[in-house]
């Protein structure tokens, strides 16, 4: 069996043990939005991916299918409920090989964990975790992704709250509006929000010329 086909098993079975065993299956990045972390990935052969929010393993499998050789990924996942899930899940896609493990699982709060990660320069990053904290993600990630590098985040558009008129107590929507104007004004980076699904932004960091 290929390699790929094996990582296909793998997603097809994270998506069904998904819907089996969580009430929240609707979360999971599957379908064409799975298909285009994928080849970004792919695109980008990174060294080293972070996820924030990994739920059941379905978008850290495909963004590790881009890993280049020797490359790992650390998924970040407050619920540790599901850490037998994820688990399984990786090593389905043959990246807990050992010896050669390619994908770790950080359980805890993203805003905890960030610091503690060995401190080599990511090269992509996927932003999936607690829409209230994705301000605060970006001033944690963004000096530990190296310039030329690429943060993903999902949910900017919020199911289009975002071009609503937001109240104030909407605490999710702020933020992802908060968020959105960060990325937007930054000097430091680029960026590009698709119109996939419920939005993606694709943000990349500059590289300063000194
Ligand atoms: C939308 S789901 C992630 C879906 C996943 N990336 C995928 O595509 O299959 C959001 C996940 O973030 C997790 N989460 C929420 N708050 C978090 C936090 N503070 N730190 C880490 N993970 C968090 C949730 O438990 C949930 O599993």
């Amino acid at each position: 069996m290929s390699t790929l086909s094996q990582i296909d098993q793998a997603l097809q079975w994270i998506e069904r043990q998904t819907h089996l065993r969580t009430k929240q299956a609707r979360m999971l990045s599957a379908g064409d939005q799975g298909k285009l972390l994928q080849l970004i990935s792919l695109m980008l052969q990174p060294q080293r991916i972070l996820e924030l929010g990994t739920f059941t393993g379905y978008s850290a499998v495909c963004l590790s299918r881009g890993l280049a050789d020797g490359g790992r990924l650390d998924a970040l996942e407050i619920n540790d409920e599901l850490e037998d899930l994820i688990l399984e899940g990786f090593q389905r896609a043959g990246l807990r090989e050992p010896g050669q493990e390619r994908a770790f699982l950080h359980l805890g709060d993203a805003c905890e964990l960030i610091p503690t990660l060995p401190k080599e320069p990511y090269d992509l990053v996927y932003i999936d975790a607690n829409k209230r904290d994705y301000p605060r993600y970006l001033e944690l990630v963004l000096p530990l992704v190296r310039p030329g590098g690429f943060i993903l985040a999902d949910n900017v558009l919020w199911d289009g709250k975002v071009l609503q008129d937001c109240p104030p107590q909407d605490a999710q929507t702020q933020a992802i509006l908060r968020f959105n104007e960060q990325v937007a004004t930054s000097d430091a980076l680029e960026s590009v929000l698709l119109p996939i699904r419920d939005g993606l932004y694709l943000i990349r960091k500059k590289i300063v010329l000194l």
